[in-house]
């Protein structure tokens, strides 16, 4: 798949196929693609957390759902405001997800020392990296950092070292619905040519 095609394409996917099993080898492929990322100093620190057991995966799911339920009431409360910053169509789909994080066939979590505010640029760069090339071989999936607000269960569950912080829960598996272009701002609506005020070239 053309790199250009897939960065277009590459979107939260919530809906995932329980029954579709995702390889062991496909899951490391995508591992191997986001370590090729960079890292401050070549330092590397990012290590990957990748979920299989089914028990593990449900517990998971049940920590997830309780992190966004106050979540949910907070993006419902500014869908009322109508404040743009969230839409039914993105909700139902967080909702779904808040119900099945723990029926994806796998769940990733990138973990790594260090402390947040600084730690996380050798960290998403490599995220994406992950993202890319599950789209390249199909498998969907969506960056969610909710869990965080439970961070301890999910730790003690998984036996992640206390001086370790997981990052990121990324549900990975076959979408179910249909992969389209990602909604996003144009391009010139969101650069600017040399100074705050100018517009890139036509
Ligand atoms: C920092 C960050 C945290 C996010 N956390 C969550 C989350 O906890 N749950 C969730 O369902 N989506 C989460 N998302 C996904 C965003 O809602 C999604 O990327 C955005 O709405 C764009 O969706 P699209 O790619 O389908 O257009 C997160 C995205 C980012 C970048």
């Amino acid at each position: 798949m053309d790199v250009f095609e897939a960065m277009a394409t590459t979107r939260a996917m919530r809906r995932l196929d329980p029954d579709r099993d995702v390889s062991d080898a496909d899951l490391l492929k995508v591992v191997e693609a986001a370590t090729k990322a960079p890292s401050g100093g070549n330092s590397q620190p990012v290590r990957w957390l990748v979920v299989r057991d089914a028990a593990k995966r449900k517990q998971l799911g049940d920590i997830y759902r309780a992190c966004w339920a106050p979540v949910r009431e907070m993006y419902a409360a500014a869908m009322k405001e109508d404040d743009g910053s969230v839409n039914a169509r993105v909700l139902r789909s967080a909702d779904y997800l808040g119900d099945h994080m723990g029926d994806a066939p796998a769940i990733v979590l990138p973990c790594s020392k260090g402390a947040p505010g600084q730690a996380e640029s050798s960290v998403f760069g490599a995220v994406q990296n992950l993202f890319l090339a599950a789209r390249a071989l199909g498998l969907g999936t969506t960056l969610t950092t909710v869990h965080r607000m439970r961070e301890g269960e999910v730790k003690a569950l998984l036996e992640v070292p206390d001086d370790v912080t997981t990052w990121a829960m990324i549900p990975v598996g076959y979408p179910l619905g249909r992969w389209g272009e990602a909604q996003r701002r144009p391009v010139r609506e969101v650069t600017y040519w040399d100074s705050w005020r100018s517009p890139p070239p036509t």
